[in-house]
């Protein structure tokens, strides 16, 4: 596990090759199978591989969302937030889990945040510009993108970096 939480980079350049259909299912399946408050399962996980929307999704950034162009397909995580409350940490795990298994399929991908953040259309946030872009309801709220590719660039395991232990605290703080 630490191995393989030691080789997940965030992955920004891509090849032009689709994912391939059974990995993208597979990665959709690790976010089918993240665990949720109350086993509520407020997310909604929406696939886009058309180039055209794909293209289009990169302005849902003011920056930071650049690398849309030249990914073979996206999930957008969003929630019912009618369901339950803490749909943020249920769509974080969901994307967390999503992102660990792309990296375990050598399918690259990287985080794109949407929730607090604005997009580079007339001082639209990012989720506003998504929610007019798929016409969404309104009671659904968008958390993040996970760009996916084929990895056009290699980035080299994680080292602890072992300062970060100063982060550990034993009974008290
Ligand atoms: C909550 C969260 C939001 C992030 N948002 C973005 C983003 O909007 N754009 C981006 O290029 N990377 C984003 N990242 C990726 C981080 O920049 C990256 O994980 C961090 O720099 C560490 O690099 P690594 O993932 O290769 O270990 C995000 C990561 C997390 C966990």
């Amino acid at each position: 596990m630490i191995e393989k939480l030691q080789k997940r980079r965030s992955i920004r350049r891509y090849t032009e090759e689709a994912v391939p259909e059974e990995k993208l299912k597979t990665i959709l399946r690790a976010g089918l199978l993240s665990p949720t408050s109350k086993n509520l399962h407020p997310w909604e996980f929406l696939v886009v591989r058309d180039k055209e929307t794909l293209g289009k999704l990169t302005d849902c950034r003011d920056k930071g969302a650049d690398m849309l162009k030249g990914a073979a397909a996206a999930v957008i995580v969003m929630a019912d937030t009618e369901v339950n409350d803490v749909w943020i940490e249920d769509c974080s795990i969901a994307m967390s889990n999503m992102h660990l298994t792309a990296a375990d399929q050598g399918v690259g991908s990287c985080w794109i945040q949407i929730r607090n953040r604005n997009s580079r259309k007339d001082g639209m946030t990012s989720e506003a510009f998504l929610k007019e872009l798929f016409s969404l309801e309104e009671k659904y709220a968008v958390e993040a993108i996970l760009s996916l590719g084929i990895p056009a660039q290699e980035r080299p395991p994680l080292q602890l970096d072992e300062r970060l232990w100063e982060k550990v605290h034993f009974e008290t703080f």
